[in-house]
């Protein structure tokens, strides 16, 4: 008797979590439910489903989780211009706690009592899905086969090990990178990337052409935007998922959305990343702009210190606290008025913001003009100057 009746494994179809659902079968449990979450990595799932069953799930399932990910995970963080350490636009990490609430939908349906997943003692994101449960459903025991497993870790012993017990793999011993992959953008680490100094290669790209492959003449853009949420591509209405795989293709066309990273990981590990993610890049920097147009100036100040710590809650797998549900409210309110249409030019590896429009904008040409149509009462600068700068100039007389 296994110390864990039934436990629900988040599967991949991939060479770990393969040879996950052996390894807890052997050690942990005496039945392992197999669960694959579409949040739009263009794998065969089906394939992976089938894989399971082969390779000893008692049972598997595929659960498209693609329309939650877009409008309860993404546009939130889109309406927070969440980049953690100004850079990285978080696809893996908002990907992990909708997975872990997948899995414990999964866990209650079965009646399992315990979860595992893929992750390693040294990454992020064990933290997220086991942070994401403690928020969820305290009562479920948690398996990390890949931080228990020891010799495992190593690829190549991974592989006879894969060898040994008949689970077909699709890569082979020099395998390069590890690789995750959503709609919101592709992650791309270790092989020749763990040393900083090395430029990645093109091969650890797939999302974005390189600047000499993109073409050389730009492509205007135009996004619309109702209330912080994007709603349409040149004049063309699309659902959430339809408009970030259209633009990844758009915008990867053009290069645009590589990031080459040293990151501070929550474990305290510096590491290299490298990202992929030409939606994201895209409309965080269109969704930035119209929010500027619309929104006053203490708002937005005060809103960017906010949006650090949404980045970092996401990061830090504190999707599901209470702290972030508060500031949901702050950006609800904050998107009120962040309707309307950013025009943007897409040109080897930039994407460059050349137009604005909002029934909301807050850009009064009278006030800005330097010509005719002037309405800028002129005179009340000088006062305004004269109490603006009134401290300033009482500390430095003192003591003249
Ligand atoms: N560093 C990123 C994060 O913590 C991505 C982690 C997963 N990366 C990978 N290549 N599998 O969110």
């Amino acid at each position: 008797m296994k110390e864990i009746k039934k436990i629900v494994l988040a599967y991949s179809g991939g060479l770990d979590t393969s040879i996950a659902v052996r390894w807890l079968l052997e050690h942990k449990a005496e039945e392992v439910v197999a669960v694959s979450i579409d949040l739009g990595q263009n794998e065969d799932l089906e394939a992976a489903k089938q894989k399971a069953l082969k390779v000893g799930a008692s049972q598997a399932f595929i659960i498209d989780a693609r329309k939650e990910f877009v409008e309860d995970f993404i546009f939130p963080s889109l309406q927070a211009n969440a980049k953690y350490e100004f850079d990285y636009p978080l696809a893996t990490a908002i990907g992990r706690p909708l997975i872990a609430k997948c899995l414990n939908d999964i866990a209650v349906q079965t009646q399992a009592d315990a979860v595992a997943h893929g992750c390693t003692a040294k990454g992020n994101d064990q933290v997220r899905f086991e942070v994401s449960w403690l928020a969820l459903n305290p009562q479920l025991k948690v398996i990390a086969p890949a931080r228990e497993w020891g010799e495992l870790c190593n690829r190549n012993l991974a592989i006879d090990y894969a060898a040994k017990h008949n689970i077909p793999v699709n890569s082979t011993k020099k395998s390069l990178y590890s690789i995750d992959l959503n709609l919101w953008g592709r992650s791309v680490e270790c092989g020749i990337l763990e040393d900083p100094w090395v430029e990645p290669p093109e091969d650890a790209y797939s999302l974005t052409k390189s600047l000499i492959e993109a073409p050389n003449t730009p492509e205007y853009l135009e996004i619309g935007f109702e209330k912080g949420i994007p709603i349409s591509l040149n004049n063309e209405r699309l659902d959430g998922i339809s408009l970030i795989e259209k633009l990844n293709i758009i915008a990867g066309e053009h290069g645009i959305g590589r990031l080459d990273q040293v990151e501070n990981r929550l474990v305290g590990i510096k590491s290299r990343e490298i990202y992929e993610a030409p939606a994201a890049m895209v409309l965080l920097k269109a969704h930035r702009e119209l929010e500027y147009l619309v929104n006053p100036k203490d708002l937005m100040h005060f809103k960017a210190g906010l949006d650090q710590k949404y980045a970092e809650l996401i990061y830090n797998g504190l999707w599901f606290s209470p702290l972030r549900e508060a500031l949901d409210g702050f950006n609800q309110k904050t998107q009120q008025r962040v309707t309307g249409t950013l025009r943007l030019k897409l040109y080897k590896g930039n994407c460059i913001v050349v137009g604005r429009k909002s029934e909301f904008s807050l850009y009064n040409e009278g006030l800005a003009t330097y010509d005719a149509k002037d309405t800028f009462d002129h005179a009340s600068a000088q006062g305004f100057i004269k109490l603006f700068g009134l401290g300033v100039k009482s500390f430095y007389e003192v003591g003249k």
